[in-house]
């Protein structure tokens, strides 16, 4: 079967789960950040497992399961969990559930991942609006045979992360009284944190935080004609910038600090796109 015969058939296989529900907005929802699907109303939840083509999600404190129904008058689907490259699925398998939000109707996605800090004017809590990102993965989703009806071969990347989203995003964030960062996020494939040569690296480079996803599936978000907001949460500084080791722990642990303004801050978002 080629991509576009499995997406069909998960796009199918979901949507008779659905009783009609027709999602607009997709949510990625990254290391710490799950919770908000909890907010979402006659939720609609489907474990990865079941759903036929679909990877399997093998990380601690990443759930792996779709959450559909209401959010703030809007019908989203999310993604409790997502899949990473360090995990060894390949880039297809990393973004197939972006090429089935697509297929199931979505045209906005909000991605969202918790990244540590290369900016050194950020501290561990700030969210960041992505404004651009760089991709270190050494691998692209779209490289092998181009399916037109999926998108163009030579897709342009001259503004992946959508302009009005971002303005709507900062000026949410400010109606909320939310402090926000804005910049540019390196994907890296993990699963080490950066050396501290390697941070100043891409400090150099144009980065302003670094991670281990999003990049992926923001490719094919724009592959697949998709308007797309990012949004980092900074859970950490970078290695070399605080005279500390970097642990999964704390990643966790500032999530949970910042989780209410975030959940806040992405209901406001999705109110009003
Ligand atoms: Cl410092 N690096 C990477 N690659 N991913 C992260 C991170 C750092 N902090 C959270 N996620």
């Amino acid at each position: 079967m080629d991509m576009l015969e499995q997406v069909k058939e998960s796009q199918q296989w979901i949507e008779s789960k659905l009783n009609g529900d027709k999602p607009q907005i997709g949510l990625i929802l990254g290391s710490g950040l799950g919770v908000l699907a909890e907010e979402i109303q006659n939720a609609t939840t489907i474990k990865y497992g079941e759903i036929p083509n679909f990877p399997q999600s093998t990380v601690a404190g990443h759930k792996g399961q779709l959450v559909v129904g209401e959010l703030k008058g809007k019908t989203v689907i999310a993604m409790q969990g997502r899949f990473h490259y360090y995990e060894g699925y390949t880039m297809q398998q990393v973004t197939f559930p972006v090429r089935v939000m697509k297929a199931l109707g979505v045209e906005k996605l909000l991605v969202t991942n918790a990244a540590g800090g290369i900016n050194q004017s950020f501290n561990p809590g700030d969210l960041m609006l992505i404004n651009d990102h760089i991709n270190q993965m050494g691998d692209n989703p779209l490289i092998g045979k181009n399916d037109d009806e999926l998108g163009p071969r030579f897709p342009d990347m001259s503004q992946p992360y959508d302009r009005e989203l971002i303005n709507l995003a900062r000026e949410t964030a400010d109606s909320l009284n939310i402090q926000t960062q804005e910049g540019v996020y390196v994907g890296n494939t993990g699963p080490t944190y950066e050396t501290a040569s390697e941070v100043k690296m891409l400090r150099t480079l144009g980065g302003d935080a670094v991670g281990m996803s999003t990049v992926p599936e923001v490719i094919v978000a724009n592959h697949a004609g998709l308007r797309v907001l990012g949004i980092s949460c900074i859970s950490n500084m970078a290695a070399g910038i605080l005279d500390q080791p970097l642990t999964h722990d704390e990643v966790i642990e500032t999530t949970e600090k910042v989780r209410d303004d975030f959940i806040q801050l992405v209901q406001a978002i999705v109110q009003k796109v």
